[in-house]
């Protein structure tokens, strides 16, 4: 088994150069989600040229490329997402977005290099598989209704006994990855309120409704869910990003729209946070004359690794980069990510790629115009899922 480890990890000391060229490549040339042309067919140029059969799609621009060696026999699947965020890039990276207001600033240029150099050296040792391999490339990770959906209704999870995926983490030095046992992110709602009042003069409020008082109230009352409906040892966020309404300084105003986001990381908390805003929002509006419309979309569930997957990790990053650059992540974050959709499916297991570089400016957050990833940590990212994809399948 050491010489197919010794052959996959000097096949990905060959071929890091031209990955990280890859990875400027999709950098300088980011797409939305959902829009992802280019970069799709960018990577299946890669992979068909490697003599991979890749199979795209009529409704998305994802891509599903196996490497069968065993007819029948289950796969273990390794998965990227390959969008991109509609924000204005402000990095001086010789690589830098050429597409105005468009920009990688979630990494996921270096999630599709990576599966990509994973994938060209699985193909190299091929022989010496004992089951089959299988790479998604998942587009529109960034929108609520996830790519991650769209990938499992075209059989991205027929006959996978497990999955793994990885992000970018700029909060860990390149060189360290971080694992989590159990929920690692939260699931990702989205939910809109409408009220609707009735429209006067302002110096008449008590002829018309106003709806941007029910809104206020409204709005300070979904605020107190979390804090007092919820178990406090099951962590939750209730936040409104969005506020329209009114039109005259002296006009009461007779509509309000706000939007937000829910996130939890406990799949009862999830399902009850719904009925509670509804019960505040209908409460007030009837005792001040108001209707409403209130519409939630449930998003991404949580991602809940697997234990005996996380374990695999663990021990591919352990051998890679040595027990002390391999961090247990301890806490769950309230961010939101596709991948538990996979998870909610099948065994599997999500982990953090450190990509911080202060020499290189590469510790900025994410979804920030200055963030970037630092080159070095591809080669870490290949190997690591390498390696686990060969654990996973009972060859290392
Ligand atoms: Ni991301």
């Amino acid at each position: 088994m050491d010489t197919l480890q010794t052959t996959l990890f000097e096949t990905i000391d060959k071929i890091n150069e031209r990955i990280v060229i890859v990875r400027h490549e999709l950098h300088a040339h980011p797409e939305l989600s959902g829009k992802e042309e280019h970069t799709s067919f960018l990577i299946k140029g890669i992979l068909e040229a490697e003599g991979f059969n890749v199979r795209s799609f009529d409704d998305n621009y994802g891509l599903i490329a196996d490497l069968v060696q065993q007819e029948g026999a289950p796969f273990v699947a390794l998965r990227a997402d390959i969008d991109a965020l509609p924000i204005q890039e402000r990095t001086e990276a010789p690589y830098a977005s050429r597409e105005a207001g468009i920009m990688h600033a979630c990494g996921h240029d270096s999630h599709t290099a990576i599966l990509l150099g994973a994938a060209l050296a699985l193909n190299t040792v091929r022989e010496q598989l004992n089951g089959n391999l299988r790479f998604i490339f998942q587009p529109a990770e960034e929108i609520t209704d996830g790519g991650s959906a769209q990938m499992i209704a075209h059989g991205a999870l027929e006959n996978v006994k497990a999955i793994f995926g990885l992000h970018a983490y700029p909060y860990l030095n390149t060189g360290q990855i971080g694992y989590k046992y159990g929920v690692m992110l939260a699931s990702a709602d989205t939910f809109e309120i409408e009220v609707f009042g009735k429209s006067a003069h302002g110096a008449r409020p008590h002829e018309g409704v106003d709806a941007i008082l029910v809104m206020s109230m409204a709005v300070n009352s979904l605020n107190h869910i979390v804090s007092r409906r919820i178990d406090p040892l099951h962590p939750a966020v209730i936040s409104l990003g969005t506020v329209e309404g009114g039109t005259a300084a002296n006009v009461i105003c007779d509509h309000v729209k706000v939007c937000g986001t829910v996130r939890t990381v406990n799949h009862d908390v999830r399902h009850a946070i719904p009925e509670m805003m509804e019960v505040s929002l209908k409460g007030i509006c009837e005792s001040m004359h108001a209707t409403y419309k209130f519409t939630y979309s449930f998003g991404s569930p949580e991602v809940c690794n697997h234990d005996p997957m996380v374990d695999i990790v663990r021990h591919a990053a352990e051998t890679v980069i040595g027990p002390e650059n391999t961090i247990d992540l301890l806490d769950p974050v309230m961010g939101g990510e596709d991948f538990g959709r996979y998870l909610e499916r099948v065994p599997g297991a999500f982990f953090r790629l450190g990509t911080c570089n202060p020499d290189k400016g590469t510790c900025v957050s994410q979804h920030n115009a200055r963030f970037d990833v630092d080159d070095d940590a591809l080669e870490y990212g290949m190997k690591i899922m390498a390696l686990a994809a060969l654990e996973a399948m009972g060859d290392a």
